[in-house]
């Protein structure tokens, strides 16, 4: 909810384009989706770390590591989960204004919260990526042994076992996260982003 009036915005001198045009490349997030242990944090390091050494200024944002302080006031209810990525949103529109391509990974669940977000950016700087495993393949992973304690009832509001997730529709990419290999949905995600004209040929 707004309660802060009697604000007025203050435009920078130096904008967004000045810092895209000193870093040479386009300044966008790009919102991975998908279950827990469906390999998102995984794919966002591993594109972060293509993309870094190819020269572009990078950040990953992560949901377990956001949770440790931005929002460790907040749980799983799905009123919850929509304050968090609210909060992320609005962390990731500051963040591109500073020139840097941002990378998140949180589960987002819901379709609504997902284009909520996206509503916050001009047409083109928020990319969904959806990474695709079946549940019953981040199941077998299960790196952290939640899946197990949610089957066993431990963790209430567990997504994919007592909460939904509403798998994108029409994103702008897909990774099949769960029968490919990591370097071949890097692969992916640069194409996408040279095709996009984000990066240099
Ligand atoms: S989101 O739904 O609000 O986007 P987020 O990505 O921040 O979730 O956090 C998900 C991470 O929190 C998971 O990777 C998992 O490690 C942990 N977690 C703990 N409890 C739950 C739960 N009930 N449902 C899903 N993930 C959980």
């Amino acid at each position: 909810m707004k309660k802060s009036s009697n604000v007025v915005w203050h435009k920078p001198t130096i904008s967004r384009e000045d810092r895209e045009q000193r870093n040479g490349h386009k300044s966008l997030v790009l919102w991975f989706t998908g279950l827990s242990a469906s390999g998102k944090s995984t794919l966002a390091h591993a594109v972060e770390d293509r993309l870094h050494h190819m020269g572009c200024h990078t950040f990953v944002m992560d949901g377990d590591n956001v949770r440790h302080g931005l929002c460790s006031d907040l749980g799983f209810s799905l009123e919850d989960r929509e304050e968090n990525l609210r909060r992320v949103g609005e962390v990731a529109k500051l963040m591109i204004e500073t020139g840097v391509m941002v990378l998140t990974a949180f589960i987002s669940p819901l379709r609504r919260d997902r284009e909520r977000v996206r509503s916050l950016f001009p047409h083109g700087d928020f990319l969904e990526i959806y990474c695709d495993a079946d549940l019953s393949v981040c199941e077998s992973r299960d790196p952290k042994g939640l899946y197990k304690r949610a089957r066993a009832g431990e963790i209430p509001d567990f997504t994919g076992i007592s909460s939904p997730y509403e798998a994108p529709i029409n994103p702008e990419l897909r990774c099949p996260t769960g029968t490919e290999s990591v370097e071949a949905n890097v692969d992916r995600v640069v194409a996408m982003l040279r095709a996009r004209g984000v990066i240099a040929e």
